[in-house]
C-alpha cells in the first residue's frame, strides 16, 4: 500500500471510495443476531429501508466489459428512489485472437464497433434528449494505474493479451478516440477493474460485501481498505474514509511458494515470463495446460499412452480447463467422459499416424487405469490451485481484521465471487470453500460467506458510471 509501483502486489488505487447503495435484500433469517431486541430493531430498519427504496443510482447507463473469455456490451436501466428495478440487456462476443496481439487501435476500434452495433439496434425508447451524452462504465480487466475514476494508464497486459503499443496509454482516451471514429457520442464516467466492478455489483445485492475475487481466465481480488492505511494515497481523505484497492494478486510470487518444473516451463514459454506467477498456479487459463504438460512427460518417460508419444499432446493449450473440469467430474464407473476427452485431445494424431504408417497405429483407447490416473492428476492440479486461492482470501481477511470474531461482534463479511472457473468447476470451488473454512475455523467461518455475484462486474461498472455521472451530480 506504500509502494508506488514497484511491488509484486500492485495494490492499485481504484478511486472508488463509495460503493453503490443498491437495493438491500431483506435477510429474513437474522440468524447472526443474538438477542430478540436486536432482531426487532434491525427488522424495523430493514423494513423502513425497503419502504424508502433507497436506491441512489438511476437512469440509463452502458457498460463495456473487456478481459474475460468474452467481450460484453451492456445496457442497464436503474430505477432510482422511485423505481428501484434494474433491467439489464447485453450482447457478448469473443475477441478475435489476432486482435489480442495486434495494435491498440485495432482492438479499440473493434470494441467501439461492437458498441455502435449494439446501440444502432436499440429502440426509440432509449433515445436521449438532445445535448445529453450516453454514459459508459468501462470494465477493463488488466492492471491499470488510475489517475481518476475515469482515466488510467495500462501498466501491462496479462492473460492472452499482448499489445505493446497500448502499454502506458490512457485506455479511456484510446476508447474515446475509437468511439469518435465510430461516430458515437458517449463518455466514459467510470473505469474499473473486473474485481472492482464485481465488488460494486455485489454490494448492490449483499450489504456486507467487503471483498471481491475473480477466478476465471485470470485471477485477482479487490477489497475495501481504510483510506488512512494507504500511504500512497495523496488525495483528500474520502468522506467514507474508505478506498477500494485492486490488488492484482495474480502477480504475487514468493520463495515460499514452491513451483514445479511444469510451472517453470509454462512460465518461460508464456507471453509474460516471470509475471503473474500466482495467476499461473490458480486460474482457468493455465490449469489445463499444466495437466497437459504433466501428461506429456508421462507419455515421454513412462509410455503412458503406449509406445508412441501422441504428437498432438505437444500442442500448448490443447487441453483446456473446461476439458479438465469435465474429466475431473466424470462419475461414470468406466470414466467414459475421460475416454472421450482423451480421444478428442489425442486422436487426430492417431488418425494421421494411421494414414501415414498403417493399421499398426490403432485409434486411441485408454485403459481404465490410465483414465483413473488422468482424473487424479486433474484433482491434484485443481486442488493445489483452489487451496492457494483460499490462502489468498485468508490473507485479505487477515488484512482487514475479519479472520477472527471478537465477543459480541456480529459483523458478517461477504466475498463476491465471479469468473468461469469458480462458476463451472465444481470440484475447484468446493475445495476452495472447504479450505477457507479449514483455515478460519468453524466459528469464524459462520461470519464469512462466499456469494456468486454472477456477471456482477458489468452491472457494477454501470452503477459506478451512474454514481459518477456529471448529470446526476448536477441534478443533486
Ligand atoms: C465476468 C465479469 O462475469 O467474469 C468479467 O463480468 C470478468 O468482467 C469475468 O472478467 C471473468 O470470467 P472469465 O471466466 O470469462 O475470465
Ligand atoms: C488478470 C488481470 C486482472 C484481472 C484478472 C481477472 O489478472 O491482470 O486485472 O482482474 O485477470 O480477470
Amino acid at each position: 500500500l506504500a509502494s508506488e509501483g514497484g511491488s509484486k502486489l500492485k495494490m492499485l488505487i481504484s478511486y472508488v471510495d463509495n460503493l453503490p447503495t443498491g437495493y438491500i435484500f431483506f435477510d429474513f433469517s437474522f440468524r447472526h443476531m443474538r438477542s430478540n431486541w436486536t432482531r426487532i430493531v434491525f427488522a424495523y430498519a430493514y423494513v423502513m429501508k425497503l419502504i424508502c427504496s433507497l436506491i441512489d443510482e438511476k437512469g440509463l447507463f452502458y457498460a463495456l466489459d473487456l478481459g474475460g473469455t468474452n467481450f460484453r456490451v451492456l445496457r442497464v436501466q436503474l430505477g432510482g428512489k422511485d423505481g428501484g428495478l434494474v433491467n439489464q440487456e447485453f450482447t457478448e462476443v469473443s475477441i478475435p485472437p489476432n486482435l489480442m496481439i495486434g495494435t491498440s487501435d485495432a482492438l479499440f476500434d473493434y470494441i467501439a464497433a461492437e458498441l455502435a452495433k449494439f446501440i444502432s439496434q436499440e429502440g426509440q425508447e432509449f433515445e436521449l434528449p438532445p445535448g445529453k451524452q450516453r454514459e459508459l462504465g468501462f470494465t477493463f480487466s488488466f492492471p491499470v494505474m488510475q489517475t481518476s475514476i475515469a482515466s488510467g494508464t495500462l501498466v501491462r497486459w496479462t492473460k492472452g493479451f499482448s499489445i505493446d503499443d497500448a502499454v502506458g496509454l490512457d485506455v479511456v482516451a484510446e476508447l474515446t478516440k475509437a468511439m469518435k471514429r465510430q461516430g458515437l457520442d458517449m463518455r466514459v464516467s467510470a473505469l474499473v477493474n473486473d474485481t472492482v466492478g464485481t465488488l460494486a455489483g455485489g454490494k448492490y445485492s449483499y450489504k456486507d460485501v467487503a471483498v471481491a475475487v475473480i477466478l476465471g481466465t485470470g485471477s485477482n481480488a479487490a477489497y475495501v481498505e481504510s483510506a488512512q492505511a494507504i500511504p500512497k494515497w495523496h488525495g483528500d481523505l474520502p468522506k467514507s474514509g474508505e478506498m477500494v484497492i485492486n490488488m492484482e494478486w495474480g502477480n504475487f510470487r514468493s520463495s515460499h511458494l514452491p513451483l514445479t518444473e511444469y510451472d517453470h516451463a509454462m512460465d518461460n514459454e508464456s507471453l509474460n515470463p516471470g509475471e503473474q506467477i500466482f495467476e499461473k498456479l490458480i486460474s482457468g487459463m493455465y490449469l489445463g495446460e499444466i495437466v497437459r504438460r504433466v501428461l506429456l512427460k508421462m507419455a515421454e518417460e513412462a509410455a503412458f499412452f503406449g509406445d508412441i508419444v501422441p504428437p498432438k499432446l505437444k500442442t500448448p493449450f490443447i487441453l483446456r480447463t473446461p476439458d479438465m473440469s469435465a474429466m475431473h467430474h466424470d462419475t461414470s464407473s468406466d470414466l467414459i467422459l475421460v475416454e472421450k476427452k482423451m480421444k478428442d485431445i489425442l486422436e487426430e494424431t492417431y488418425f494421421v499416424l494411421y494414414i501415414e504408417k498403417g493399421p499398426r497405429y490403432p485409434i486411441c483407447n485408454t485403459s481404465l487405469q490410465t483414465r483413473k490416473v488422468v482424473v487424479e492428476l486433474c484433482n491434484i492440479v485443481a486442488t493445489r490451485g483452489s487451496r492457494l486461492a483460499a490462502a489468498g482470501i485468508l490473507g485479505i481477511l487477515k488484512k482487514i481484521g475479519r479472520d477472527t470474531v471478537k465477543d459480541g461482534d456480529e459483523q458478517k463479511t461477504v466475498i463476491a465471487m465471479d469468473g468461469g472457473l469458480f462458476e463451472h468447476y465444481g470440484e475447484y470451488s468446493k475445495c476452495l470453500e472447504n479450505t477457507v473454512t479449514e483455515l478460519l475455523g468453524e466459528e469464524v467461518s459462520k461470519t464469512i460467506s462466499i456469494e456468486h455475484a454472477s456477471d456482477g462486474s458489468g452491472l457494477g461498472a454501470a452503477l459506478l458510471a451512474a454514481s459518477h455521472s456529471p448529470y446526476l451530480e448536477a441534478e443533486n
